[in-house]
């Protein structure tokens, strides 16, 4: 009974809860697209990837209400046997042409894609190239995988061409970065990293995760921005952001896509996407094309909550996208403003370790299109506010 010993001596999360400072699973009673109502009050969202707001878009609703009619509540079964739609063809196709490549895979979450593909197409001699900052789904891929892996230091394409330098052409090789970093909310040198895995024959996988709906003119994500989709072998993106739903996909050549749909594990044993969740995401992609006034309003949000914290004296790191983190360093004083900020009516995360240093916890700010000046108005007020009182204290 040695493996239960741990459980029995975990005594953090109790310990925090008694000191009324335990940020998680907080249940959310009711939402709208930026607000929740907790323990009976309603707080403003900034701690959501809601980054176009569209999760009550009535569109999206009706889509998702219409397809839950035709096609029932689950799929259940795996996309190989009896859980492939239509509907999940003919978002494969949409997205396929969103991403500005041939094929598409729509999986039941990011997590899964992100694990399903990795896995499957890193063997034993090949070698995986990662973010230190990347994602614990795409961690979780390459260790899956049986192959070599490689962390190089955050999107620093010198040293990562030096790794790829380390291996002969014909050695199979994957580099994977998130295109937007979930929790310093930093862009990778995309350009850079290309054009390292482009002089030593490596494929490069990119994360879109938090760049769909944000990042480039079509909403595309960062490869688009920087003009490199082509270079890009592999897109991977979640629906679980601006997409409004959950699933996951991954967009490259047909024959990539067609393997992965034959070989990737997490794809195949699984249940596939439930329709309605699918006929959300196919009204969601119709509202970006529709509506690029949406993500002209998200960095006008972005902007004005990031320079105004900066003049408060916040440390918001090197943050040029919606999430913004604001560093405050020890544990229990970034537990105590999360508190504080909570109670006063605005929902941020707390970003403690493992996920960061010891030394720079911080709480992570997501922008929306959706929030309004009133709301952004209120939400830097309690910074204004915490912040003073804490410096008092
Ligand atoms: C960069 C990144 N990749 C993948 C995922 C996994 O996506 P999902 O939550 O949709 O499974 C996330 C979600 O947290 C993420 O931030």
């Amino acid at each position: 009974m040695n493996i239960f010993r741990k459980c029995d001596d975990y005594t953090l999360a109790r310990e925090t809860q008694a000191a009324g400072l335990y940020p998680y699973f907080v249940p959310i009673e009711e939402s709208t697209a930026t607000e929740a109502r907790i323990g009976g009050d309603w707080k403003i969202m900034v701690g959501s990837n809601n980054y176009l707001g569209l999760t009550h878009h009535p569109a999206i609703l009706a889509a998702a209400r219409a397809a839950l009619v035709k096609y029932g509540s689950g799929s259940t079964g795996s996309r190989l046997l009896n859980g492939t739609l239509a509907l999940h063809e003919r978002l494969e196709e949409r997205l396929a042409h969103f991403f500005h490549k041939d094929a598409a895979l729509v999986f039941t979450t990011g997590y899964q894609a992100n694990l399903g593909v990795i896995a499957a197409l890193i063997g034993r001699d090949d070698h995986v190239f990662l973010d230190r900052l990347d994602h614990a789904s795409i961690v979780d891929g390459a260790k899956l995988s049986y192959g070599h892996v490689h962390r190089y230091p955050h999107s620093d394409a010198n040293v990562l061409a030096r790794q790829l330098a380390g291996f002969s052409d014909d050695t199979g090789k994957l580099v994977v970065t998130d295109g937007v970093f979930s929790m310093e909310g930093t862009v990778a040198d995309l350009p850079a990293i290309v054009a390292a895995a482009n002089a030593h024959h490596s494929a490069v996988l990119v994360d879109e995760a938090h760049a769909v709906g944000v990042f480039g003119p079509t909403g595309a994500g960062t490869a688009e921005h920087f003009g490199v989709s082509d270079q890009v072998d592999l897109i991977m993106g979640t629906f679980s952001k601006s997409l409004a739903s959950v699933g996951g996909v991954v967009a490259g050549d047909e024959s990539v896509i067609h393997w992965l749909r034959h070989h990737s594990r997490a794809l195949i044993f699984t249940a596939s996407m439930p329709p309605a969740s699918v006929a959300g995401v196919l009204a969601a992609l119709d509202i970006i094309e529709r509506e690029p006034e949406r993500r002209a309003r998200l960095w006008a949000n972005t902007t004005r909550v990031a320079t105004t914290l900066r003049a408060l004296g916040f440390d918001i790191g090197d943050s040029h996208t919606p999430i913004i983190p604001v560093v405050v360093g020890d544990l229990v004083r970034t537990l105590q403003l999360w508190r504080a900020l909570f109670d006063d009516g605005v929902f941020t995360h707390p970003i403690v370790p493992p996920a960061v240093p010891p030394t720079s916890c911080r709480l992570r700010v997501s922008m929306s299109a959706e929030h309004s000046d009133e709301q952004i108005d209120r939400v830097l007020g309690a910074f204004d506010r915490v912040a003073r009182l804490m410096a008092a204290a």
